[in-house]
């Protein structure tokens, strides 16, 4: 069985969209794949964009994510977590991933285009970005990315960094697949303005850590279905985000319920707001009350991470000591 990488954004408290898209998807491939799934804090990468980098509040995001997907479930005994910068191959991979990667393939990368367009002077390491991406990938030899439909370029390249280094070198690496789940394309952001991401603010999401109070204050004034002015309107399920919302968190009773009461105006929006708390609830204050534990045994997050550097260090010397005599550097 292939192994599965996948490489976490250090972006502080995540959402909702992050706790379906990702971190669920990453309790459950660690079921099947145990010691073979390997999740990453990437905080070398976070740098890159210079509009997000401070350096007063790298390490305390780092921990913060860190925290977060313990509490959410991931357990570090049956995988294997870690922070990036604390593996120095991933900056080896990437610099020798760097040699044989052509400028035009990255400048082509259109996430690169998005944040270089609002740069006045581009770094370097923003343009290697996807490089670093593809070590980080390679290094464990992985087969399966979950990620985002966003990063499905980056993982594009990454096969193309692998073919290189093969045809170049001698077969070494396999190429990745990127896969998707269903959820990270699908939560949308409570406002109504699309997806729900932490670049929209925080009217868009939904934390993960945040309380019931606050969450109610962002859902009873967000946007349903616009055909549906008046209480006795009938409404539209399909296109409404609240409804999205009650197929990740709600009992189906509830799911459908909803469904019927919204279609015959049976309910009223503030209603079925309402009956989407209880599922709410239920999935965030386990998190929470783990999250708290945590909060007060830091040491707990911080060994957790320091163990699994190892294990991943393990693999990724046996992959260097591989790529530097493949690539003819000095053995002894
Ligand atoms: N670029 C990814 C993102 O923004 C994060 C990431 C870095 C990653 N390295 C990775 C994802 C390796 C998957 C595999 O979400």
């Amino acid at each position: 069985m292939s192994r599965v990488f996948s490489g976490i954004q250090p972006t502080g408290e995540p959402h909702i969209g992050n706790l379906f898209g990702a971190m669920f998807n990453y309790v459950k491939l660690g079921e099947q794949y145990g010691k073979d799934a390997i999740y990453c804090i990437v905080d070398l990468h976070a740098p890159t964009n210079p509009n997000a980098y401070d350096k007063a509040t790298l390490s305390r995001l780092t921990f913060e994510m860190a925290l977060a997907n313990l509490a959410a479930g991931l357990d570090p005994q049956k995988v294997i977590f870690f922070v990036q910068s604390q593996v120095r191959e991933h900056s080896e991979l990437g610099w020798l991933f760097t040699l044989q990667t052509p400028v035009g393939e990255l400048e082509r990368m259109t996430q690169y285009k998005d944040k270089a367009g609002q740069l006045e002077s581009i770094p370097a390491g923003l343009l290697m970005y996807p490089v670093l991406q593809a070590a980080d990938i390679l290094l464990y030899k992985a087969g399966t990315v979950p990620v985002g439909e966003d990063q499905v370029q980056h993982i594009e390249l990454a096969r193309e960094v692998a073919r290189r280094f093969n045809h170049n070198f001698g077969e070494t690496f396999p190429e990745p697949k990127a896969v998707l789940t269903k959820e990270a394309l699908r939560v949308p952001g409570v406002d109504g303005h699309g997806k729900m991401s932490k670049s929209k603010g925080s009217n868009s999401t939904i934390g993960v850590l945040e309380g019931m109070e606050s969450i109610w204050a962002k859902l009873r004034p967000a946007p349903t279905d616009p055909a549906r002015v008046r209480r006795s309107d009938p409404g539209n399920p399909d296109i409404c985000l609240v409804f999205d919302y009650h197929k990740l968190f709600s009992d189906l009773d509830t799911i459908q319920m909803v469904n019927t009461e919204c279609r015959t105006a049976g309910i009223g929006c503030i209603d079925c707001k309402k009956a989407l708390l209880p599922g709410i609830e239920r999935t965030l204050a386990p998190i929470q009350a783990r999250a708290v534990e945590l909060k007060q045994e830091p040491d707990q997050v911080y060994d957790a991470l320091q163990d699994g550097a190892k294990q991943a260090r393990a693999i990724a010397e046996t992959t260097m000591g591989e790529v530097r005599e493949r690539m003819g550097f000095l053995g002894r």
